[in-house]
């Protein structure tokens, strides 16, 4: 699938704001700084698109941006950032809860992890929240490029060896690095298959 068009259309504060939702919704979510904007700068081919920081924390809100006129890129806040108050971890649980739980054309949330790292548990926390609440969902490994080939199969075949302790069927999964281009054809690959089955 090529992307012709890409436009930022707005940050919500929760999902009642979002946009209309008239048309197929991919969200993006994971740890704070883990490269959800990076991703979908890549994806899009626009390096601006969706804003990046070194510092976590940078996305706040629920950003949408409309591609080829026909669905949606949904950038969300990060969780997991240690210098967060108790009270800001409240609102981002209520926010992303309420969204992902409500939104009814949001048919893939695609979960963002750092493959340099041990499984964390506040990621098969949030893995095994989304398959208890019956939400679809794909994991994206990112940071290739921070690692050897021979590191990036061996930490991905521990990362499933984790989730079959809890899940028969395990879900797709992508490699991706923004930074060398890695992951976008297979990830848009997987958009368009299921754009074009819910078309049918
Ligand atoms: P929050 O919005 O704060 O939750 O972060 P985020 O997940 O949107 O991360 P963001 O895309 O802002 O990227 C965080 C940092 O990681 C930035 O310094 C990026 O340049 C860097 N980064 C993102 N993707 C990659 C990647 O594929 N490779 C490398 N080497 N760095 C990356
Ligand atoms: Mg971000």
């Amino acid at each position: 699938m090529e992307i012709k068009n890409a436009a930022f259309v707005k940050s919500s504060t929760q999902e009642s704001d979002c946009p209309e939702a008239t048309i197929p919704e991919y969200a993006f979510i994971g740890r704070s700084n883990v490269g959800k904007s990076s991703l979908i700068n890549m994806l899009t081919n626009r390096k601006k698109l969706a804003k990046t920081s070194s510092t976590p924390g940078k996305t706040q809100l629920i950003n949408h941006f409309i591609i080829n006129d026909s669905w949606y890129l949904v950038d969300l806040p990060g969780y997991g950032w240690a210098r967060v108050s108790k009270k800001s971890k409240a609102d981002w649980k209520r926010m992303i809860d309420n969204y992902l739980k409500t939104r009814e054309n949001l048919v893939n949330v695609f979960v963002l992890i750092d493959l340099r790292h041990e499984p964390q548990k506040i990621d098969l926390d949030f893995i095994q929240w989304l398959g208890e609440e019956g939400i679809p969902f794909c994991i994206v490994f990112t940071k290739a490029d921070k690692l050897g080939k021979t590191r990036i199969q061996s930490n991905q075949v521990n990362y499933k060896k984790t989730l079959e302790k809890n899940w028969e069927e395990l879900p797709r999964m992508f490699i991706s690095s923004s930074e060398q281009k890695v992951g976008k054809r297979e990830i848009l690959e997987f958009i368009d298959s299921v754009n074009q089955s819910i078309d049918q």
